[in-house]
């Protein structure tokens, strides 16, 4: 791969993928000539899809865009962008109560890595309510979330549900 590419990763638990994060995929695409989303292998917090399957979500989705690539980590973030020639990490803004969180997390990473820069990026106004922990809750308590997720997560979340 030519050392001129600008590459991303944009890190998080994707427990499940939302449309929020696809529509900030699909900007970060845009700014960036791959954007390597990186899905954390978290052993503490008990996800309930597992990291093979939160991987095929991600896949499904993007199937045929050859600049979205799909990768899982653990261990610090910055030496898995470092690892993959990253210079920018991307994160989704969605309202100011992400922020405090988000400046802490960008700071310890240039602390540990300063040539790695995070870039904060807004999703469409239409998506700036929906998280992971709200689209699962609506769907174990009977709600829809048409629209919110894409259509294979939609898929999982309702045999999800069915298995509970
Ligand atoms: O979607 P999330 O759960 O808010 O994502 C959080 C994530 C994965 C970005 C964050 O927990 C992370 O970067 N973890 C890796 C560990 C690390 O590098 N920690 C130090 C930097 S703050």
């Amino acid at each position: 791969m030519a050392t001129s590419q600008r590459i991303a990763v944009y890190p998080g638990s994707f427990d499940p993928l939302t449309n929020g994060h696809v529509d900030i995929i699909r900007r970060g695409a845009r700014l960036f000539d791959r954007i390597v989303v990186a899905i954390l292998v978290n052993e503490q917090k008990t996800p309930m899809f597992t990291t093979d399957d939160r991987v095929a979500m991600v896949r499904e989705a993007f199937a045929g865009e050859p600049s979205v690539g799909v990768e899982t980590f653990d261990g610090l973030l910055v030496e898995f962008a470092a690892r993959h020639g990253a210079g920018a990490i991307v994160r989704g803004l969605r309202a100011v109560s992400d922020f405090e969180y988000e400046f802490q997390m960008a700071l310890m990473n240039r602390r540990l890595d300063a040539r790695v820069e995070t870039v904060f990026m807004m999703p469409a106004a239409e998506y700036s309510y929906i998280s992971s922990r709200l689209v699962k809750e609506v769907v174990m308590l009977g709600g829809s979330v048409t629209g919110l997720v894409p259509e294979a997560v939609e898929r999982r979340l309702h045999d999800r549900r069915a298995r509970a």
